[in-house]
């Protein structure tokens, strides 16, 4: 099968393994693990933070950073489609006992002035206190869209202005940058927390990675081990995320390549209504009868391919370290025999 329903159902390379296998490992709750300790300082130092925390997951590190910002009753402002509110088990509420304020943007993305418009004023007692503000980029309901830099710089200058931290879900952060050409350390520089997911684009079998200041990163610590995180001889599984990042990130824009053939095929179909502009890995077609979704999906997989349902009436694809050039070819002709 060609596997194009997430980018998380890549395995680990050959050379990714032999890594993993001979990393040295140690009790990492003692904090004595070296490929753990290695692979937090190097991204930490990767994006200009002062320190890192390896954990089981993105849901993960998206909730203990959310935990450490938030007080019970706080706000957390996001977007209505971000990941930290839709798909992690309503998780800032059960974990955090705080209140959302979801806010609508173009594919995503939340602008600085519809931000500065739902914060809550903190002298009147009638309103939860806005505590955070949550990006995420790429965006994946956006259908992997980007954030300009100019864009984050103005939502940090607000979050600044407040005493607002900045959190951003950066599961596809690498894809982002490989599109802005951003340097990491700066980029980084405009966040208090950043999550970093491995186990994406990047290809390594599990694992993230939560960014910060020190003491940022001190509290993190506890909150994972109170939401029982705390892993001991994880270095094997922390040495195949160091490898991803060390190797996989500059191969991120053959992803966008793919993604855009495909996107140029799926356009020139009867049965499709509209492609949202591909920008990184990350296709999400609108069928013109929502109806047929599944009956195409069906077809897709008769031909040995695997999209996922994303929504009434809308397809995705995604574009990853186990898709080659062949494989993109022999979809895209797949692709104009779909007859729904
Ligand atoms: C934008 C985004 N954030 C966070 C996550 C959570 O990552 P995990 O599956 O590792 O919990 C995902 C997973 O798909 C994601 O797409």
């Amino acid at each position: 099968m060609i596997d194009f329903r997430s980018d998380t159902v890549t395995k680990p390379t050959e050379a990714m393994k032999e890594a993993m296998f001979h990393a040295p490992v140690g009790d990492d709750v003692f904090g004595e693990d070296p490929s753990i300790n290695e692979l937090e300082s190097y991204t930490a130092k990767l994006f200009g933070k002062e320190a890192g925390l390896f954990c089981s997951s993105g849901t993960q590190t998206n909730q203990i950073a959310i935990n450490v910002h938030v007080q019970p009753g706080g706000e957390v402002i996001c977007h209505e489609e971000s990941h930290i509110y839709k798909y992690e088990g309503g998780g800032i509420a059960k974990n955090s006992g705080a209140s959302v304020r979801l806010l609508a943007g173009d594919r995503g993305r939340l602008e600085a002035k519809n931000i500065a418009q739902w914060i809550n004023p903190s002298h009147d007692v009638h309103f939860p206190l806005t505590q955070l503000v949550s990006l995420e980029d790429t965006a994946n309901r956006g259908g992997g869209a980007v954030y300009s830099f100019e864009q984050i710089q103005e939502i940090k200058v607000l979050c600044q202005s407040l005493g607002l931290p900045l959190h951003l879900d950066g599961a596809r952060v690498c894809n982002a940058l490989a599109v802005n050409q951003v340097d990491p350390a700066i980029y980084g520089a405009e966040f208090d927390s950043i999550s970093i997911c491995l186990s994406k684009g990047l290809g390594a079998p599990v694992g993230s990675v939560l960014l910060g200041s020190k003491a940022f990163i001190h509290k993190a610590r506890r909150v994972r081990k109170v939401m029982g995180g705390g892993m001991r001889q994880a270095g094997m599984i922390a040495a195949g995320g160091l490898f991803a990042l060390q190797h996989h990130r500059s191969r991120l824009i053959e992803d966008h390549k793919h993604a855009q053939q495909l996107e140029e095929t799926f356009h020139r179909q009867t049965w499709v209504k509209s492609v949202l502009a591909v920008q990184t890995n990350i296709v999400v077609v609108s069928l013109n009868d929502p109806t047929k979704r599944d009956v195409i999906l069906e077809q897709f997989k008769s031909f040995g391919i695997l999209g996922m349902a994303f929504g009434p009436g809308m397809l995705r694809f995604v574009t990853h370290l186990d898709i080659s050039p062949e494989q993109v070819a022999f979809t895209c002709e797949k692709i104009a025999l779909i007859r729904p």
